[in-house]
Protein backbone atom coordinates (compact mmCIF):
# COMPACT_ATOMS: atom_id res chain seq x y z
CA UNK A 1 0.00 0.00 0.00
CA UNK A 2 1.19 3.57 -0.69
CA UNK A 3 2.64 5.64 1.89
CA UNK A 4 1.58 9.18 0.14
CA UNK A 5 -1.47 10.51 1.68
CA UNK A 6 -3.44 13.69 1.47
CA UNK A 7 -4.89 13.40 5.57
CA UNK A 8 -3.18 16.20 7.50
CA UNK A 9 -4.74 14.51 10.33
CA UNK A 10 -3.22 11.50 10.36
CA UNK A 11 0.30 13.44 10.19
CA UNK A 12 -0.90 15.44 12.80
CA UNK A 13 -0.92 12.07 14.73
CA UNK A 14 2.00 10.62 13.32
CA UNK A 15 4.35 13.96 14.24
CA UNK A 16 2.94 14.27 17.52
CA UNK A 17 3.73 9.95 18.24
CA UNK A 18 7.45 11.13 17.32
CA UNK A 19 7.67 9.15 13.85
CA UNK A 20 8.89 11.30 10.71
CA UNK A 21 6.56 12.56 8.13
CA UNK A 22 7.67 13.19 4.68
CA UNK A 23 5.57 17.06 4.16
CA UNK A 24 5.70 18.92 1.00
CA UNK A 25 7.02 22.53 0.39
CA UNK A 26 7.23 25.33 -2.30
CA UNK A 27 10.71 24.24 -2.70
CA UNK A 28 11.08 20.38 -2.21
CA UNK A 29 9.83 17.71 -0.05
CA UNK A 30 11.26 17.57 3.61
CA UNK A 31 11.26 14.49 5.77
CA UNK A 32 10.02 16.12 9.14
CA UNK A 33 9.99 15.31 12.64
CA UNK A 34 9.03 17.06 15.84
CA UNK A 35 11.81 19.45 16.99
CA UNK A 36 11.70 18.70 21.06
CA UNK A 37 11.60 15.05 20.07
CA UNK A 38 15.18 13.23 20.04
CA UNK A 39 13.55 9.97 18.54
CA UNK A 40 12.14 11.90 15.56
CA UNK A 41 14.75 13.67 15.06
CA UNK A 42 17.38 10.80 15.18
CA UNK A 43 15.43 8.87 13.16
CA UNK A 44 15.52 11.68 10.21
CA UNK A 45 18.96 11.55 10.24
CA UNK A 46 18.96 7.38 10.27
CA UNK A 47 16.27 7.08 7.59
CA UNK A 48 18.13 9.67 5.49
CA UNK A 49 22.20 8.50 6.47
CA UNK A 50 23.32 12.06 7.00
CA UNK A 51 25.82 12.71 9.19
CA UNK A 52 24.71 14.37 12.63
CA UNK A 53 27.33 16.96 12.49
CA UNK A 54 25.03 19.15 9.26
CA UNK A 55 22.07 20.61 11.19
CA UNK A 56 18.76 20.65 10.05
CA UNK A 57 16.26 23.30 9.17
CA UNK A 58 13.19 24.52 11.67
CA UNK A 59 10.03 25.11 10.21
CA UNK A 60 7.52 27.40 11.99
CA UNK A 61 4.06 28.46 10.66
CA UNK A 62 4.38 32.34 11.18
CA UNK A 63 7.34 35.09 11.63
CA UNK A 64 5.44 35.89 14.99
CA UNK A 65 6.84 32.66 16.47
CA UNK A 66 10.22 33.19 15.83
CA UNK A 67 11.04 34.55 18.98
CA UNK A 68 10.17 31.56 21.02
CA UNK A 69 13.67 29.89 19.28
CA UNK A 70 16.14 32.79 18.36
CA UNK A 71 17.83 35.04 21.23
CA UNK A 72 19.05 37.53 18.78
CA UNK A 73 17.37 39.22 15.76
CA UNK A 74 19.50 41.41 13.63
CA UNK A 75 17.61 44.54 11.63
CA UNK A 76 18.22 42.82 8.25
CA UNK A 77 16.75 39.40 9.06
CA UNK A 78 13.70 41.33 10.33
CA UNK A 79 13.60 42.86 6.70
CA UNK A 80 14.38 39.65 5.52
CA UNK A 81 11.85 37.71 7.22
CA UNK A 82 8.99 40.58 6.56
CA UNK A 83 9.53 40.50 3.11
CA UNK A 84 9.67 37.06 2.46
CA UNK A 85 8.14 35.09 4.90
CA UNK A 86 6.55 32.40 3.56
CA UNK A 87 8.64 31.94 1.25
CA UNK A 88 12.03 30.23 0.47
CA UNK A 89 14.43 32.30 2.77
CA UNK A 90 15.66 30.37 5.68
CA UNK A 91 17.85 32.33 8.60
CA UNK A 92 20.40 31.17 10.57
CA UNK A 93 19.99 32.83 13.73
CA UNK A 94 21.31 32.85 17.28
CA UNK A 95 19.50 29.96 18.97
CA UNK A 96 17.45 29.81 22.22
CA UNK A 97 18.92 26.90 24.99
CA UNK A 98 15.40 25.60 23.91
CA UNK A 99 16.72 24.23 20.57
CA UNK A 100 18.11 20.97 21.03
CA UNK A 101 22.14 19.99 20.25
CA UNK A 102 20.86 17.89 17.60
CA UNK A 103 19.34 20.12 15.67
CA UNK A 104 21.96 22.78 15.05
CA UNK A 105 25.30 20.28 15.09
CA UNK A 106 25.92 21.64 18.13
CA UNK A 107 26.20 25.33 16.74
CA UNK A 108 24.97 27.87 18.76
CA UNK A 109 22.76 29.35 15.81
CA UNK A 110 19.74 27.59 14.18
CA UNK A 111 18.45 27.94 10.96
CA UNK A 112 14.93 28.87 10.59
CA UNK A 113 12.08 29.57 7.94
CA UNK A 114 7.83 29.88 6.97
CA UNK A 115 7.57 27.50 4.18
CA UNK A 116 5.11 28.45 1.61
CA UNK A 117 3.23 25.85 1.02
CA UNK A 118 -0.95 25.60 2.00
CA UNK A 119 -0.79 22.12 3.40
CA UNK A 120 2.37 22.51 5.81
CA UNK A 121 1.39 26.10 6.80
CA UNK A 122 -2.04 24.27 7.90
CA UNK A 123 0.04 20.95 9.39
CA UNK A 124 1.96 23.38 11.33
CA UNK A 125 -0.73 25.59 12.47
CA UNK A 126 -2.18 23.07 13.99
CA UNK A 127 0.55 21.34 15.74
CA UNK A 128 1.98 22.62 19.31
CA UNK A 129 6.22 22.35 17.95
CA UNK A 130 8.02 23.24 15.43
CA UNK A 131 9.08 21.17 12.17
CA UNK A 132 12.50 20.09 11.53
CA UNK A 133 12.81 19.17 8.60
CA UNK A 134 15.81 18.67 5.95
CA UNK A 135 14.82 17.47 2.31
CA UNK A 136 13.47 14.39 1.77
CA UNK A 137 16.08 12.19 -0.06
CA UNK A 138 18.82 10.25 0.55
CA UNK A 139 22.45 11.88 1.57
CA UNK A 140 23.55 13.81 -1.22
CA UNK A 141 21.32 12.45 -4.00
CA UNK A 142 18.94 14.72 -5.78
CA UNK A 143 16.14 16.71 -3.77
CA UNK A 144 12.45 15.17 -4.47
CA UNK A 145 9.79 17.71 -5.90
CA UNK A 146 7.08 15.09 -5.66
CA UNK A 147 5.33 12.77 -3.29
CA UNK A 148 6.19 10.15 -5.85
CA UNK A 149 10.11 10.78 -5.70
CA UNK A 150 10.17 10.25 -1.46
CA UNK A 151 8.22 7.29 -1.84
CA UNK A 152 10.43 5.93 -4.12
CA UNK A 153 13.59 6.90 -2.06
CA UNK A 154 12.39 5.73 1.55
CA UNK A 155 9.31 3.13 -0.07
CA UNK A 156 8.22 2.12 4.11
CA UNK A 157 11.09 3.26 6.02
CA UNK A 158 8.97 6.19 6.39
CA UNK A 159 5.60 5.49 7.15
CA UNK A 160 3.76 8.58 5.57
CA UNK A 161 4.02 11.29 2.84
CA UNK A 162 2.01 14.21 3.05
CA UNK A 163 0.68 15.07 -0.22
CA UNK A 164 0.72 18.37 -1.83
CA UNK A 165 1.35 18.43 -5.34
CA UNK A 166 4.79 19.19 -7.36
CA UNK A 167 6.61 21.37 -5.57
CA UNK A 168 6.03 24.75 -7.23
CA UNK A 169 9.81 26.65 -6.33
CA UNK A 170 11.58 23.22 -7.04
CA UNK A 171 15.07 24.50 -5.74
CA UNK A 172 15.95 24.70 -2.01
CA UNK A 173 15.60 27.69 -0.06
CA UNK A 174 18.07 30.70 -0.13
CA UNK A 175 20.17 30.10 3.28
CA UNK A 176 21.18 33.62 4.99
CA UNK A 177 23.61 33.54 8.33
CA UNK A 178 24.82 36.92 9.69
CA UNK A 179 28.51 38.22 10.61
CA UNK A 180 28.71 41.40 12.71
CA UNK A 181 24.74 41.92 11.52
CA UNK A 182 25.58 41.89 7.88
CA UNK A 183 23.84 38.78 6.14
CA UNK A 184 25.52 36.33 4.16
CA UNK A 185 24.42 33.97 1.74
CA UNK A 186 25.50 30.64 2.58
CA UNK A 187 23.34 28.75 -0.05
CA UNK A 188 21.85 30.22 -3.53
CA UNK A 189 18.44 28.95 -3.70
CA UNK A 190 14.47 29.90 -4.86
CA UNK A 191 14.61 33.80 -3.56
CA UNK A 192 16.92 35.20 -6.45
CA UNK A 193 20.22 37.30 -5.18
CA UNK A 194 18.80 40.44 -7.36
CA UNK A 195 15.46 40.54 -5.19
CA UNK A 196 17.46 39.35 -1.78
CA UNK A 197 19.73 42.89 -2.75
CA UNK A 198 16.50 44.75 -3.32
CA UNK A 199 15.83 44.27 0.29
CA UNK A 200 18.81 44.16 2.56
CA UNK A 201 21.73 45.92 -0.30
CA UNK A 202 24.89 44.53 -1.79
CA UNK A 203 24.98 40.82 -0.39
CA UNK A 204 28.28 38.26 0.06
CA UNK A 205 27.81 35.09 -1.16
CA UNK A 206 29.87 32.66 0.66
CA UNK A 207 30.16 28.76 0.08
CA UNK A 208 29.18 28.47 -3.48
CA UNK A 209 30.93 25.54 -5.74
CA UNK A 210 33.46 26.61 -8.68
CA UNK A 211 34.76 24.62 -11.43
CA UNK A 212 37.33 23.35 -9.32
CA UNK A 213 36.02 22.61 -5.88
CA UNK A 214 36.53 18.81 -4.90
CA UNK A 215 34.37 16.77 -3.59
CA UNK A 216 35.02 16.04 0.28
CA UNK A 217 36.25 19.87 0.83
CA UNK A 218 35.58 20.64 4.27
CA UNK A 219 32.61 23.16 4.29
CA UNK A 220 32.74 26.08 6.30
CA UNK A 221 28.78 26.02 6.53
CA UNK A 222 28.19 22.53 7.13
CA UNK A 223 26.35 20.56 4.39
CA UNK A 224 27.82 22.17 2.17
CA UNK A 225 29.57 19.52 0.52
CA UNK A 226 30.63 20.29 -3.74
CA UNK A 227 28.94 16.80 -3.97
CA UNK A 228 25.27 17.05 -3.57
CA UNK A 229 22.34 16.52 -5.71
CA UNK A 230 23.88 14.37 -7.68
CA UNK A 231 22.08 11.79 -9.91
CA UNK A 232 23.48 8.32 -10.51
CA UNK A 233 24.87 9.14 -14.34
CA UNK A 234 27.89 10.85 -14.52
CA UNK A 235 27.12 14.26 -15.38
CA UNK A 236 28.61 17.10 -17.12
CA UNK A 237 27.94 20.90 -17.42
CA UNK A 238 28.67 22.76 -20.17
CA UNK A 239 28.10 26.00 -22.19
CA UNK A 240 27.75 25.14 -25.75
CA UNK A 241 25.47 21.60 -25.92
CA UNK A 242 26.25 20.92 -29.37
CA UNK A 243 30.06 21.26 -29.33
CA UNK A 244 30.52 18.64 -26.48
CA UNK A 245 27.85 16.63 -27.50
CA UNK A 246 30.68 16.27 -31.09
CA UNK A 247 33.25 15.19 -29.10
CA UNK A 248 32.01 12.11 -27.85
CA UNK A 249 30.93 9.23 -30.42
CA UNK A 250 28.47 5.79 -29.72
CA UNK A 251 27.41 6.79 -26.49
CA UNK A 252 23.80 6.60 -24.75
CA UNK A 253 23.27 10.04 -23.93
CA UNK A 254 20.80 12.41 -22.34
CA UNK A 255 20.67 16.16 -22.71
CA UNK A 256 19.10 18.54 -20.34
CA UNK A 257 18.87 21.98 -22.02
CA UNK A 258 17.27 25.46 -20.93
CA UNK A 259 14.97 26.25 -23.85
CA UNK A 260 15.96 24.56 -27.15
CA UNK A 261 16.25 21.71 -28.31
CA UNK A 262 19.29 20.10 -29.99
CA UNK A 263 19.72 16.68 -32.68
CA UNK A 264 21.88 14.36 -32.54
CA UNK A 265 21.76 10.25 -33.03
CA UNK A 266 23.46 9.93 -29.76
CA UNK A 267 20.73 11.78 -27.85
CA UNK A 268 18.84 8.84 -25.92
CA UNK A 269 16.56 11.25 -23.80
CA UNK A 270 16.31 14.79 -23.99
CA UNK A 271 14.60 17.51 -21.63
CA UNK A 272 13.98 21.11 -22.44
CA UNK A 273 13.16 22.84 -19.13
CA UNK A 274 11.33 26.02 -19.80
CA UNK A 275 10.66 26.42 -23.98
CA UNK A 276 10.04 30.19 -23.36
CA UNK A 277 13.23 30.47 -21.44
CA UNK A 278 11.64 30.90 -18.20
CA UNK A 279 14.02 31.13 -15.55
CA UNK A 280 11.46 30.37 -12.62
CA UNK A 281 9.85 27.74 -14.83
CA UNK A 282 13.15 25.74 -15.56
CA UNK A 283 13.84 25.67 -11.44
CA UNK A 284 10.24 24.19 -10.98
CA UNK A 285 11.61 21.24 -13.13
CA UNK A 286 15.40 20.69 -12.68
CA UNK A 287 15.17 18.39 -10.09
CA UNK A 288 12.22 16.33 -11.90
CA UNK A 289 13.89 16.31 -14.98
CA UNK A 290 17.46 14.86 -13.34
CA UNK A 291 15.39 11.92 -11.67
CA UNK A 292 13.50 11.08 -14.79
CA UNK A 293 17.13 11.17 -16.86
CA UNK A 294 18.89 9.09 -14.09
CA UNK A 295 16.04 6.01 -15.47
CA UNK A 296 17.62 5.95 -19.04
CA UNK A 297 20.31 3.72 -18.37
CA UNK A 298 22.54 6.70 -19.92
CA UNK A 299 26.08 6.84 -19.97
CA UNK A 300 26.33 10.44 -19.65
CA UNK A 301 24.06 13.65 -18.96
CA UNK A 302 25.26 16.75 -20.83
CA UNK A 303 23.65 19.77 -18.89
CA UNK A 304 23.42 23.05 -20.21
CA UNK A 305 24.40 26.04 -18.20
CA UNK A 306 22.26 28.96 -17.71
CA UNK A 307 22.41 32.20 -17.75
CA UNK A 308 24.40 33.60 -14.45
CA UNK A 309 21.96 35.83 -13.07
CA UNK A 310 18.57 35.52 -10.83
CA UNK A 311 17.27 31.77 -10.62
CA UNK A 312 20.20 30.88 -13.40
CA UNK A 313 22.61 31.20 -10.67
CA UNK A 314 21.01 28.88 -8.47
CA UNK A 315 20.26 26.62 -11.12
CA UNK A 316 24.20 26.97 -12.34
CA UNK A 317 25.20 25.87 -8.35
CA UNK A 318 23.08 23.04 -8.18
CA UNK A 319 24.12 21.72 -11.73
CA UNK A 320 27.57 22.00 -10.83
CA UNK A 321 27.27 20.14 -7.53
CA UNK A 322 25.50 17.42 -9.48
CA UNK A 323 28.70 17.13 -11.67
CA UNK A 324 30.77 16.68 -8.55
CA UNK A 325 31.74 12.63 -8.36
O1 LIG B 1 14.06 24.46 0.96
C1 LIG B 1 14.60 23.98 1.95
O2 LIG B 1 15.38 24.64 2.66
C2 LIG B 1 14.29 22.51 2.29
C3 LIG B 1 12.83 22.41 2.71
C4 LIG B 1 12.44 21.04 3.17
O3 LIG B 1 12.56 23.39 3.69
N1 LIG B 1 15.16 22.03 3.32
C5 LIG B 1 16.48 21.77 3.10
O4 LIG B 1 17.13 21.22 4.18
O5 LIG B 1 17.04 22.00 2.05
P1 LIG B 1 18.56 20.50 4.09
O6 LIG B 1 18.75 19.87 5.40
O7 LIG B 1 18.60 19.61 2.91
O8 LIG B 1 19.55 21.66 3.96
C6 LIG B 1 19.75 22.51 5.07
C7 LIG B 1 21.04 23.23 4.98
C8 LIG B 1 22.22 22.33 5.23
O9 LIG B 1 23.20 22.52 4.22
C9 LIG B 1 22.73 22.79 6.58
O10 LIG B 1 24.11 22.67 6.68
C10 LIG B 1 22.30 24.24 6.63
O11 LIG B 1 21.04 24.21 6.02
N2 LIG B 1 22.15 24.69 8.01
C11 LIG B 1 21.24 24.30 8.93
N3 LIG B 1 21.47 24.88 10.12
C12 LIG B 1 22.55 25.67 9.96
C13 LIG B 1 23.28 26.52 10.83
N4 LIG B 1 22.95 26.67 12.11
N5 LIG B 1 24.36 27.16 10.32
C14 LIG B 1 24.71 27.01 9.02
N6 LIG B 1 24.06 26.22 8.15
C15 LIG B 1 23.00 25.55 8.60
MG1 LIG C 1 19.28 18.64 1.21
Amino acid sequence: MSIISKDISKAIQLLTEDHVVAIPTETVYGLAGNIYSEKAIKAIFETKKRPFFNPLIVHIPSIETLSNLVAYVPKKATLLAEAFWPGPITLVLKKKAIIPDLITGGKDTVAVRVPNHPTTLELLRQLDFPLAAPSANPFSSISPTTAQHVESYFKDAIKMVLDGGACTSGIESTIIGFENDEPIIYRLGSTAIEDIEAVVGPIEIKNTVTEDSKQDTIPNAPGMLARHYAPKTKTILTDHLQDTLNTYTNKRIGILAFNAEIENAQIKAQIVLSQNGSLTEAASKLYDALHQLDTFQLDLIIAEKFPDYGLGKSINDRLLRATKS
